[in-house]
């Protein structure tokens, strides 16, 4: 089938039943990725050094680098033009509050991966749509993960796509070269079982003993207790590995681990880890901070960070077993 007649985004939202406000957020989403994916790949042809720190620290105290900033004010200014009551980004100190009545709230990691702007790698936009129970809290309260009606992710790497759930199963679409999102031929599940883990393995020291024994008998292979040979990668972006995790199964890590500031892991709960999470569960897979479930922690600040383990359903309810 050519690509030109794959359904695009917004007939897909034409036939779905699903909030009408959610889909002109989504969309809205979209204009921002295609501008956002066509700076990133202008890296070292613009004047501006996509790149660099800009100086600024963002909250959770990485250096914001200038793609962050561009990549949220973008993702700003498109919601602007929404229904939508408060943003949560990953590059504010604070909720932007759009509307007082409106119902629905949107997190947002405007830029992710941003150690490989300049490295050429894929990079990419993660968001959650939420809606609240009554007009007036958007902004006032910290989202709940159960809150959330739909979320997604943007990938920026040799292909401009977008994997997203409505809360109906997951879907994922690509940037034609007309300049439309159009529907993957993919019915997207995570495989049950998987032989690929990632992990950053250069903080192995630092780990606790429940992933240091999973990453032990992954690495001990065929002559360990797994009787298995396992496959390693790590992206760097979230994006990139979660990408190729709802490709083809596998885990992501991101644990906690001894290392100062690094309590609860790297990755943060409220515009990071809630979207995985709601996306993994719809594609049949677990996402865990190694005790509870991601969907089920309560979110006290908006820049708290949670340790993340996501991906194939029963090598996550095995690497579980070793925090029991
Ligand atoms: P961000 O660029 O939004 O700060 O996210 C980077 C995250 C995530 O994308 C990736 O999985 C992780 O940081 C990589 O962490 P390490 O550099 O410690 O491996
Ligand atoms: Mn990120
Ligand atoms: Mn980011």
């Amino acid at each position: 089938m050519r690509s030109g007649t794959r359904q695009t985004i917004n007939s897909y939202f034409g036939s779905l039943a699903f909030d009408e406000d959610g889909k002109s957020v989504i969309l809205a989403l979209c204009g921002a990725a295609i501008e956002i994916s066509a700076l990133a790949a202008q890296t070292g042809l613009t004047t501006e050094a996509l790149g660099d720190t800009t100086g600024a620290q963002n909250s959770d105290g990485d250096q914001q680098k200038q793609l962050d900033v561009l990549a949220d004010e973008i993702v700003s200014r498109a919601l602007g033009a929404t229904a939508l009551g408060a943003y949560f980004s990953e590059e504010r100190d604070d909720a932007v509050i759009f509307s007082q009545k409106g119902m629905l709230s949107l997190s947002c990691d405007p830029l992710d991966g941003s150690s490989n702007i300049d490295t050429n790698l894929t990079i990419g936009t993660i968001f959650s749509l939420f809606r609240h129970s009554e007009a007036g809290i958007a902004g006032k309260q910290l989202p709940h993960g159960r809150e959330q009606i739909a979320a997604g992710f943007f990938a920026y790497g040799p292909q401009t796509s977008l994997l997203i759930s409505c809360g109906d199963s997951v879907v994922a679409f690509g940037l034609d070269q007309d300049g439309l999102f159009r529907q993957l031929d993919w019915q997207i599940a995570i495989p049950a079982q998987t032989a690929e883990f990632a992990i950053n393995a250069s903080n192995a020291r630092h780990w606790m003993p429940p992933v240091k024994r999973y990453i032990e008998q992954c690495v001990a292979g065929i002559d360990g207790a797994r009787k298995k040979n396992f496959n390693m990668r790590w992206a760097g972006s979230l994006v990139a590995d979660a990408w190729r995790i709802f490709r083809r199964g596998g885990v992501f890590l991101y644990p906690e681990d001894s290392r100062s500031g690094y309590e609860h892991g790297r990755l943060r709960l409220i515009y990071e880890a809630y979207a995985i999470a709601f996306l993994v569960e719809q594609a049949g897979g677990l996402a865990s901070d190694g005790r509870q479930m991601i969907l089920d922690i309560a979110p006290e600040q908006l820049h708290q960070r949670t340790p993340l383990v996501f991906g194939s359903k029963d090598e996550i309810n095995h690497l579980l077993s070793n925090y029991r």
